[in-house]
């Protein structure tokens, strides 16, 4: 696959004073394949890599496609690899980085447009029979709205797929349901939501489940919200090899 390089210089005639030059992974649909083009953006202290890339957008070329909603670490849409390192990009701030700044889609998910992956595949990993709600949640005589599942979410996970991203073992295997979603089902265990745990811990007991994970804590260094999936993943072995009744587990 040939990459191609295009530098896109974005300083006015008189020039910023502090720049620094982005290389950014560049891909549309159609293209032969991905290419990187770099910006020199002008930076502040406070300028995070969010900012850079929405300044490219508004300065040098509106079809660089990015994620972003919150830029407060809370909706889990803007990560990124930077150098290497899976990130939320709102709150990276640029000071900390080198002269010149790498920011690539994140790994493990298919990319759909430049910086933009395709999340179907990342929620797709999740288990398909778990509870939405918590009982304690649900006030006497209150009816869960239809359609609520699709906005509910585990409270600390902000699904933003770095740990998936920084997992060495979902590189080369797409089977594995990686880190988020047993994350995910070990909280539902923890928490006992009222899910049939016994089908859960089977389901983490597959072959492409727990025991496909190496221990290697990348996901855990990767997940900006203290997760800490491989953590989590153990603590589901745990329960798994001593044969605990899951709901003794849960208790
Ligand atoms: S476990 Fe952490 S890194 Fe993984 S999706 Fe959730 S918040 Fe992101
Ligand atoms: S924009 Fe929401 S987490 Fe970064």
């Amino acid at each position: 696959m040939r990459i191609e390089t295009d530098q896109r210089s974005s300083a006015g005639a008189e020039g910023p004073t502090r720049t620094r030059r982005f290389r950014v992974f560049r891909y549309k649909r159609g293209d032969r394949g991905p290419r990187y083009e770099t910006f020199d953006v002008p930076v502040e202290a406070r300028t995070t890599v969010l900012d850079a890339m929405r300044w490219i957008q508004l300065h040098v070329d509106p079809s660089l496609a990015i994620r972003h909603s919150c830029s407060h670490a809370s909706c889990g849409t803007c990560g990124v690899r930077v150098d290497g390192r899976e990130v939320l990009m709102c709150v990276t701030p640029v000071e900390d980085l080198g002269r010149e700044i790498t920011v690539e889609p994140v790994a493990n998910l298919p990319v759909l447009t430049d910086l933009v992956v395709d999340m179907r595949a990342f929620y797709a990993r999740y288990p398909d029979e778990h509870p939405l709600v918590r009982e304690s949640e649900l006030l006497p005589g209150a009816k869960t709205p239809e359609g609520i599942a699709t906005y509910v979410r585990y409270e600390d996970c902000i699904e933003c797929g770095l740990c998936l991203s920084a997992c060495p073992i979902a590189a080369t295997d797409d089977r594995y349901v990686g880190p988020a979603a047993l994350a995910a089902a070990e909280r539902i265990v923890e928490e006992r939501r009222g899910a049939d745990l016994a089908a859960l811990l089977a389901w983490a007991d597959e072959p492409d489940g727990v025991w496909r994970c190496h221990a290697i804590f990348e996901c855990t260094r990767a997940c900006p919200s203290d997760v800490r999936p491989a953590e989590r993943i153990m603590t589901l072995r745990g329960m798994l090899a001593r044969g605990h009744a899951p709901m003794e587990e849960a208790r």
